[in-house]
Formats: structure tokens, sequence, C-alpha cells
């Protein structure tokens, strides 16, 4: 299993970095958060003004795109990989809400998408690595060895990220997170650009009704029935 390519896509918040840290866990595979990438452009267009009450610099952002770099790098403490922009740990700071509401404009954008696929498709190619996203099993690695399509209602979903906010300490409301994931949904399936959709070939996990356990245990029984 050392050469596998797991590809995890699906709508936000439902979990797909859950299941994919937990397979990264058991499989000894490298966890690649895709998603973190985009946010780390995201952040570095915030912070540059690139970003000006949600209206996008397309120029200023093309002009300065090979400036940015964007890593992951083990952290000892919690042995997980945390995102780097420009020899910054960001992993808190494109987490917050502000960037996930900017994220989606960034990243239908294309050559953004050039940049940052070509990125993955390096870190990934020579295996032993699970990646989630929203065109990991149709764009990233179309020849994935196995593809999740994972969802849950909005809801739920909205339910799930508003208690680990609140868990952090974040003061937002349930309202703006639901509006939140709502809206990357609509704007990440209907973008020109590689729009988030399940490949033909993925397996649908609609988790509205499943705890983190018997996800885990489904999927191990999918990656067992393929052998
Ligand atoms: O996975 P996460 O929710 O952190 O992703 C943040 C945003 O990045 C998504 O809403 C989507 O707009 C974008 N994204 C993408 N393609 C990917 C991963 C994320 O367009 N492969």
């Amino acid at each position: 299993a050392d050469k596998i390519i797991i590809a995890i896509d699906g709508h936000s918040s439902c979990g797909k970095s859950t299941i994919a840290k937990d397979l990264a866990k058991k499989l000894s595979l490298i966890y690649i958060d895709t998603g973190a990438m985009y946010r780390a452009v995201t952040l570095f267009a915030l912070s540059r003004g690139v970003i000006n009450d949600g209206v996008i610099n397309v120029d200023k952002l093309q002009d300065s795109l090979s400036e940015i770099v964007v890593e992951f790098k083990r952290n000892s403490s919690t042995g997980e990989l945390d995102t780097w922009l420009n020899g910054e740990n960001v992993e808190k700071a494109i987490r917050t809400l502000e960037v996930s509401n900017n994220v989606s404009a960034i990243s239908a954008l294309k050559f953004v998408r050039e940049r940052l696929v070509k990125l993955q498709q390096e870190m990934g190619q020579s295996g032993g690595v699970v990646l989630d996203g929203r065109d990991i099993g149709t764009v990233v690695f179309p020849n994935a060895d196995i593809k999740l399509f994972m969802t849950a209602s909005p809801e739920v979903r909205a339910q799930r990220r508003f208690d680990e906010m609140q868990s952090k300490g974040e003061d937002v409301s349930f309202e703006d997170v639901l509006s939140n994931v709502q809206n990357r949904d609509h704007i990440d399936s209907t973008r020109a650009e590689s729009p988030l959709r399940k490949a033909d070939d993925a397996l649908v996990l609609d988790n509205s009704f499943m705890n983190r356990e018997e996800q885990f245990d489904w999927v191990l029984e999918k990656l067992s029935e393929r052998g």
C-alpha cells in the first residue's frame, strides 16, 4: 500500500481532513491538505490588499503569484504537517472565517489553480499519499487508486464547524458559518475552472448520520474490497 494514492473530494466542512488524517496514520501515508494551499494564497491576497471588500485585484495577484511560497512542515509537538506561507507558520491564520469567506473566489482563478495543481502533483507523484480537496479525483490525480466523494447536509456540516470554532474560542454565529458553507458549496460547484463534482468512479460517503469511527471503518472496508 506504500505507493497508493487516495483522493478525497466533497463539500465544505464534511470531515474530509479528519478521515484523511486517520487514514494517513493507519496506513503510514502523507496527508496533503490542498484546501490549506488555496487558503494560504487567500491569506497572502488579504494581507497584501489584493482583496478589497471581496473584490479581487486579479492583475495584482497574478503579478505577485511567483512570490508566494506554500510549504508543509512537520510540527514536532503535534506530529502533523503545518502550512507555511513565505517562511511563516500560518496553520491557524488560514482557518479564520475571513479567509473562508474569500477563498472560493481566489480558488476560482485559473492561474491560481494551475500553479497549485502542479505543486500538488509534484508532492504526490511518488505515491503513499492521501489528498483532500475539490478536484483531486477529477483533475489532480484522475488515476488515484481510490476516490471518495464526501457529503452531508449543510446544517449538519455547519453545526460541526460551528462547534469546532466555538471550542477554539472563536466568536462566530451559527448563521454566519451556515451561510459560509452554503456560499462555498455554490461557488465551488458552479465555477468554470475544475468545479467540484463527483468523479464517475468515486465512492459516495454521506456522513450526516455517521460518527468518525463508523466512517473510518467504512473506508477501510472499501479499501480491503479493492485489495
Ligand atoms: O478544504 P477547505 O475547506 O479548506 O478548502 C477551502 C476552499 O479551497 C474550498 O472552499 C475551495 O474553494 C478551495 N479548494 C479548491 N480545490 C481544492 C481544495 C480547496 O478549489 N482542491
